[in-house]
């Protein structure tokens, strides 16, 4: 694999980032994690979309110009990134001056090709959307059936864009791509939408919606978000008009976008028609994620309920963001929805990273150095039984089943399969009992189990990696194994003859949460 490239979506800085923003950016990094260990050429992209009437009109609200709003909220953004782990290799901010000039070169180019042409029309414009609604799509007692509020009346002369004409290339390609948009049930909603797809407008006046990019020799005009917003995924790497820059060329067409399932027309459609206008490659995936509620009820400022992700790991009172993650990330399979709970994640993350995974490995060096001095035998390395070979072949096989997951964006599946390889690693010791085999004075069998469960945790160590990165380094600090292996390059021969560890060095990857915390956290408050 020569290059990985990915992207989330940019969120909207009217506010602060939520649980919910929080879960793709996790998901994405996890993703980006993984493919670092495919390639050295991995680029990954986040940022905010920072233009708009709703920014305009919460600024004024709250007494600040929009820069002001935008620099405040932008970098709430990026202190959540840090605090959990999201290692993004550029933050673009809709109103980065590179982004914003080449916007203007990118709207020229379609104007002078034909593609955006001028027109004076009235619609039914939903503030929510930033975008105007065909009037099928509305409720029944004309509300937008995503915001359910009344649209207003809009009438302006704007540029507005042939998506019409792309109509037909796009359910083509949607047709020929069955692995374009993902998960692919969702493939026949965009076709759908695709049925009566009209014309769009991409600018409004600068009288209505002020804070926007200029239309470049039109003052009257401003480039409404959307062109704006979905160009982020090229201006960011050095897209030009004329000159795209080398980094531009080696990393398009992009890998995935990462979005939400709300924003999926937007890409699968609006986004892949300025591609074929701009003659560019397509994006090779859309993933859509699902949603995530709080105790199965959708976040909303009114009902109050709206969970701040760094203030989980507070509550918990967590030094590293791994289970926070790991939780996000396993929430739910590929494309459905999924909930936070305080009370499920304390289950969750106390079974698969406590007691399951970061047990087996403080277990099997404690004995190792109970019994051997901390010391692995040259004879604890060869001539394992049938089951220790079996084991590690299984652990060989994880890395591949994992690897196809990802392919698929099966992010919760993935992890599944390293959970079920240290179940599979837990049975092996309780079936071959090494303490019993100690007590029996069977050493180089008791040896030769702890060194294979051992050989297994490196494994599981690099697999675990993306999701948790804290605790993959502190268990392969334990293991002296080397991280930053490749997955290509996995082996079972991690574990050499020598002494490995000694008693002072071992410590726990993962501390049990304590289930009164948050309880008394959510008390203070
Ligand atoms: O849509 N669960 O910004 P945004 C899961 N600026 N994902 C959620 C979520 C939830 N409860 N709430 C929001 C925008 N998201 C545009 C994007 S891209 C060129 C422009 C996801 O701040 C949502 O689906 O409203 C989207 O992918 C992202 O957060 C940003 O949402
Ligand atoms: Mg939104």
């Amino acid at each position: 694999m020569d290059k990985y490239y990915l992207t989330t979506a940019i969120d909207y800085v009217n506010g602060a980032p939520h649980i919910g923003h929080a879960y793709e950016k996790i998901l994405t990094d996890i993703i980006a994690r993984h493919y670092s260990q495919r390639t050295d050429n991995m680029f990954f992209l986040t940022g905010t979309d920072e233009h708009g009437i709703k920014i305009q009109k919460t600024a004024a609200a709250q007494g600040k110009t929009p820069k002001e709003l935008c620099d405040e909220n932008a970098q709430k953004f990026k202190d959540a990134w840090k605090v959990l782990g999201v290692d993004y290799n550029r933050f673009i901010r809709t109103t980065d001056e590179d982004h914003e000039r080449i916007v203007q070169k990118i709207f020229k180019k379609l104007v002078d090709k034909g593609d955006i042409y001028k027109h004076e029309y009235e619609g039914w414009y939903c503030q929510g959307c930033e975008c105007f609604l065909n009037p099928k799509d509305l409720t029944e007692d004309g509300l937008c059936p995503d915001h359910l509020k009344k649209p207003e009346v809009v009438k302006e002369e704007n540029y507005f864009f042939k998506l019409s004409s792309y109509k037909d290339a796009i359910i083509k390609h949607i047709k020929d791509n069955p692995e374009f948009i993902v998960p692919s049930f969702r493939a026949n909603e965009v076709i759908n939408q695709l049925e009566d797809i009209q014309d769009i407008s991409v600018s409004r006046n600068k009288a209505n919606v002020g804070w926007g990019i200029d239309v470049l020799d039109d003052p009257e005009q401003s480039i409404y978000v959307w062109i704006d917003a979905l160009s982020n995924y090229i201006t960011a790497i050095g897209y030009d008009t004329e000159n795209p820059s080398e980094q531009f060329k080696k990393l398009w067409p992009v890998d995935v976008h990462v979005i939400g399932k709300d924003i999926l027309k937007f890409h699968s459609i609006y986004w892949i028609a300025i591609l074929m206008a701009l003659e560019l490659p397509l994006p090779k995936h859309i993933f859509a994620h699902g949603w995530i509620t709080i105790d199965e009820t959708k976040m909303s400022k009114s009902l109050g309920n709206v969970v701040s992700p760094t203030s989980v790991l507070e509550n918990f009172e967590l030094q590293y963001p791994d289970a926070f993650r790991y939780y996000m990330a396993t929430s739910a399979p590929c494309g459905r929805d999924g909930n936070y709970s305080d009370q499920d994640f304390k289950e969750k993350v106390n079974a698969h990273l406590a007691n399951s995974m970061g047990n087996l490995l403080n277990r099997s060096l404690s004995m190792l150095v109970k019994y051997f001095d901390g010391e692995v035998k040259a004879e604890f390395l060869t001539g394992r039984s049938k089951e220790a070979e079996s084991l590690l072949r299984t652990a060989l096989g994880t890395v591949k089943i994992v690897e196809n997951h990802f392919t698929h964006f099966e992010i919760q599946e993935a992890a599944q399969e390293i959970i079920s390889l240290v179940d599979a690693t837990n049975k092996f010791v309780t079936d071959n009992a090494p303490w019993t085999l100690a007590k029996e004075e069977k050493m180089t069998e008791c040896g030769q189990v702890l060194a294979t469960v051992l050989e297994v945790m490196c494994v599981v160590a690099s697999l675990i990696y993306p999701y948790c990165p804290n605790i993959a380094a502190d268990m392969a600090k334990q293991l002296s194994y080397d991280l930053s292996t490749k997955l290509d390059d996995i082996t079972i021969e991690n574990i050499k003859a020598g002494k490995l560890i000694s008693k002072e060095d071992i410590f726990p990857v993962f501390l049990r949460v304590d289930s009164e915390l948050a309880d008394k956290s959510k008390a203070k408050a």
